[in-house]
């Protein structure tokens, strides 16, 4: 009918040829073959899509939106594919509930979730490139499609990698959004992945066996993680080094085990010189055995992620180095396996911590507030930080408080607090606030023969106890803004739901970041 047209009224051929290009349906510049939407359905009403109208024409918006309406589309999380729309293969919707987020955390969380669903529906249907509808927030959209790829196939055969290719995946965003609208949502889609990418080096070093991520292998993947990244510096003390400072309660974890401990730091100077540094201090015990007061074989497979506080400090500075954050943040990261043999030590025997405080060790398997009194102590009184968080796999019973839910977090300062609490409801990786109370460390200052000892009484609160003998290992307690954040309880998700992974979590990577981040304003 062109060509007709052309041959008959040759003077005609613009507005001819105007008349028959065809109606754009989906705008599509990055010839994504899939596309994951999102829509709600109001009570009582019809599926509504959240795309924009520059993206989508109206027929085909109505078209898809008929197709959600017969197909019982409504509940938060329904998934619908409908094939070759508007020269695109597949299109998923994916249902965010009765109505579009409100605040700017409920947008991100909603992306987050809508686009680990749409992928998860799309990837057995051999979709390769898929666009993301960031209608509705671009950061959490783009860590919903990090997040949702982790997988820990290096180990497997080569038939079995195959299976889990990686797919492409980018914003699906207007053309006609030129210029400085495109580029905000190139950065914010960078920054989301970068956010997504950090919890996945944490979830990778803590999901890799502890044959293959000693202390040793830990520090080197660090340094070449962070090789190259400016405005950091690696630094790795060896035992020697430590037991030239006296750190002798970490030192009397180590000692049970024939892996080589490592004391790794980061220094990472984003900020002006003479800034003063946040710290960070995570446990990484890249294999907690129980030692002589050993574990039952029940779940031990699990204490190979013991070193959860380490990966998720390292993953969130591999986050500030990527987004060259201006500020200046030092991490500590002391490394051991805790093992039972002739060398390790035994219940009863008494250390002196590098503060001078002596320790007897009731517990082998309270391990982790020994390396963490060390690293703590080392931290605040060599740097002086303006704050100081740590974050370790510390004990069953944050476990038994909170579940996987929320970490808990022991704090002396409301400021810091506050601070925590925002940047953990901005990710959705929240905080609760625990008790810091020294009427807790009461029980562990009758030892017949030390300042200390690192068990207490019984199991009652057990979580709160291991945060009041940390204090004593704090540097000017009182002029230093301090956190412990327990993250025993969110250390593994039992399953896969949308982007949280079965498996080792990397949480709180992001919110760690999110601190990181507000610390600027
Ligand atoms: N690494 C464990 C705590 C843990 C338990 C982390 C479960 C993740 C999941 C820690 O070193 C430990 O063994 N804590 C003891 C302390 C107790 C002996 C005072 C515990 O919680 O039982
Ligand atoms: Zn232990
Ligand atoms: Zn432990």
């Amino acid at each position: 009918m062109f060509r007709l047209n052309r041959a008959v009224n040759r003077q005609c051929f613009l507005r001819q040829r105007q008349q028959f290009v065809p109606k754009r349906l989906f705008s599509n510049i990055n010839n994504y073959d899939s596309l994951i939407l999102n829509a709600y359905t109001p009570k009582n009403g019809k599926p509504s899509l959240i795309a924009s109208s520059k993206d989508i024409s109206n027929n085909t918006r109505q078209a898809i939106e008929e197709q959600l309406g017969i197909s019982n589309f409504k509940k938060l999380g329904d998934v619908r594919t409908i094939y070759n729309v508007g020269g695109v293969s597949r299109v998923t919707i994916v249902s965010v509930g009765e109505e579009q987020p409100k605040t700017l955390a409920e947008e991100q969380e909603a992306a987050r979730k809508a686009t680990a669903l749409g992928l998860q529906a799309l990837k057995p249907l051999g979709a390769k490139r898929v666009g993301v509808d960031v209608s509705m927030n671009v950061q959490g959209a783009a860590e919903g499609s990090v997040l949702s790829q982790f997988s820990f196939s290096k180990l497997k055969s080569p038939t079995a990698i195959e299976k889990e290719d990686n797919i492409e995946m980018g914003p699906w965003a207007s053309v006609s959004a030129a210029g400085s609208a495109n580029s905000s949502i190139n950065k914010d889609w960078e920054t989301g992945q970068i956010y997504g990418a950090s919890q996945n080096v944490a979830r990778m070093l803590m999901t890799a066996p502890a044959n293959l991520m000693t202390p040793k292998l830990f520090s080197e993947e660090i340094a070449y993680l962070l090789a190259g990244l400016e405005n950091v510096e690696v630094i790795v003390r060896d035992e020697d080094w430590v037991r030239r400072k006296n750190m002798n309660a970490f030192l009397s974890v180590a000692r049970g085990s024939d892996e080589p401990l490592r004391l790794l730091e980061i220094h990472y100077k984003g900020g002006k010189e003479g800034d003063r540094c946040h710290g960070l201090v995570g446990k990484g015990i890249t294999f907690d055995s129980g030692g002589i007061s050993l574990k039952p074989s029940n779940g031990l497979a699990l204490m190979k992620g013991d070193m959860g506080g380490a990966a998720t400090v390292a993953g969130a500075l591999y986050g500030i180095s990527k987004l060259q954050l201006p500020i200046n943040m030092i991490a500590m990261l002391p490394l051991c396996e805790n093992m039972p043999s002739g060398k390790a030590s035994k219940p009863g025997d008494v250390i002196k911590a590098m503060n001078g405080k002596s320790i007897e060790i009731l517990d082998t398997d309270a391990e982790g507030r020994l390396v963490l009194a060390d690293a703590l102590y080392y931290l605040s009184s060599e740097y002086s930080p303006e704050s100081m968080i740590d974050l370790a796999t510390l004990t069953g019973a944050m476990d038994v408080a909170l579940g996987d839910v929320y970490a808990g977090v022991f704090t002396n300062c409301d400021k810091l607090w506050n601070s925590l609490e925002k940047a953990g409801k901005q990710t959705s990786d929240p905080f609760w606030r625990m008790p810091l109370d020294d009427g807790y460390v009461e029980e562990m200052k009758d030892s017949l023969v030390a300042d200390l000892n690192n068990l207490g009484k019984g199991r009652s609160g057990g979580a709160c106890s291991a945060a009041a003998f940390l204090k004593e290992f704090v540097a000017d307690v009182n002029k230093t803004a301090w956190a412990h954040i327990d993250i025993a309880g969110v250390m593994e998700s039992s399953s896969t739901i949308g982007y949280n992974i079965k498996g080792m979590s990397g949480r709180p990577t992001r919110s760690l970041i999110e601190y990181a981040r507000n610390l600027i304003n």
